[in-house]
């Protein structure tokens, strides 16, 4: 009867390891070590053949007995192993989707580039198509088909960045290298679009052009070196100053309020022939004068004029048959009288607090 002891030790041995393992890896090993085939139960059953025919079928029942009792020992230990492993996996995992997300930041258009759809909206509202021309720039197409002397000012290295001097055969224009000049240049205003479009346009011409323009400026409360400006031109028959004077009254009013009245006060400038600079009443006193407006009750905001017909006629357009008047506005100016900015250099920073008020 020593086998069924032999066997109940090796059950009581089981019960024991099962309760001991702590991994799945080390559970596997015992099992192996007492039920497989070269394990201890498979030993003592071989040793079965030994007993005394009568002994054998009681032994044997007992065997089985506890065989099966192993067995499902160590089965139920196992899957409870893997049920403890796959819960704290689940827990470990689990995302609670009734938290908060993080939303993520969405950014709007800049003010400079919302002022500037909004003037295109306006031009568009009567007819006028929106143009652009390079930001580097020939200086024909920033200055001499401008009509601007060689000698004129603006023309420095003081006033103009220049890419490269008199680079050879760097500009196509003919003229230009008659004059010595293919002078390359980050274009000073966006006059030179207006060349541009007459150049590839027919005229009636009813244009705005938007862009960036730079000059050798220190960035300070009032200066950028480099900004934006909308120019306008239009080219047609019979365009008188009257036309200037109804367009530019109307743009004015659409972005600063059918409240404010003009103002055009004679300038010059080399394209235009008469030209003037236009001023808004103050929006701040209504003109009555205050801080705002330097105490003159009026804000400069546009430079205008009737085009030359030298600039017509360096574009192959007849200055008998058409004319025109062309107008520039900074934007940057736009949105610091609208918003009363006091220092442009936060239009460049990028500081989203002040950003994100506009
Ligand atoms: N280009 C001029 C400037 O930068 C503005 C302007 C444009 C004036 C068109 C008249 C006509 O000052």
């Amino acid at each position: 009867m020593s086998l069924i002891d032999d066997l109940e030790q090796l059950e009581a041995q089981a019960r024991e390891l099962v309760s001991e393992a702590s991994t799945e890896e080390g559970l596997e090993a015992a099992r192996v070590a007492l039920l497989g085939r070269k394990g201890e139960l498979t030993g003592l059953m071989r040793m079965m053949g030994k007993l005394a025919p009568e002994e054998r079928p009681l032994v044997g029942r007992r065997a089985n007995e506890i065989r099966a009792a192993v067995e499902s020992l160590f089965n139920s230990r196992m899957e409870a192993m893997r049920r403890e492993a796959q819960e704290r996996r689940l827990a470990a995992e689990a995302i609670d989707i009734t938290l908060p997300g993080t939303r993520p930041a969405i950014g709007h258009q800049h003010l400079i580039s919302q002022i500037i759809e909004e003037i295109e909206d306006v031009f568009c509202g009567i007819g006028y198509t929106v143009e652009s021309g390079p930001q580097v720039e020939s200086s024909y197409y920033n200055f001499t088909a401008l009509n601007a002397p060689t000698d004129h000012p603006s023309r420095s290295a003081r006033d103009t960045f220049y890419v490269v001097d008199n680079a050879p055969g760097s500009v196509s224009h003919p003229e230009e290298h008659a004059h010595g000049e293919s002078d390359i240049l980050l274009r000073t205003q966006t006059s030179g679009v207006q060349i541009h479009t007459m150049e590839t346009q027919e005229p009636p011409i009813y244009m705005i052009a938007p862009g960036r323009v730079f000059r050798p400026d220190t960035a300070d409360a009032s200066h950028l070196p480099q900004f934006n400006q909308v120019e306008g031109l239009v080219v047609d028959r019979g365009i008188t100053f009257g036309d200037l004077k109804g367009t530019l009254d109307h743009f004015v009013r659409a972005m600063f309020g059918e409240d404010r009245r003009t103002r055009y006060r004679p300038h010059f400038f080399p394209f235009t022939e008469p030209s003037c600079e236009i001023d808004v009443s103050c929006g701040v006193c209504h003109g009555e004068g205050c801080s705002f407006c330097k105490h003159s009750g009026w804000i400069e905001i546009l430079g205008a004029g009737m085009v030359d017909p030298n600039v017509l006629m360096n574009c192959g357009i007849d200055p008998e048959e058409f004319s025109g008047f062309a107008f520039g506005a900074g934007v940057e100016r736009i949105a610091a009288l609208r918003y009363d900015l006091p220092d442009l250099r936060t239009l460049m920073t990028g500081d989203m607090r002040f950003l994100a008020q506009f």
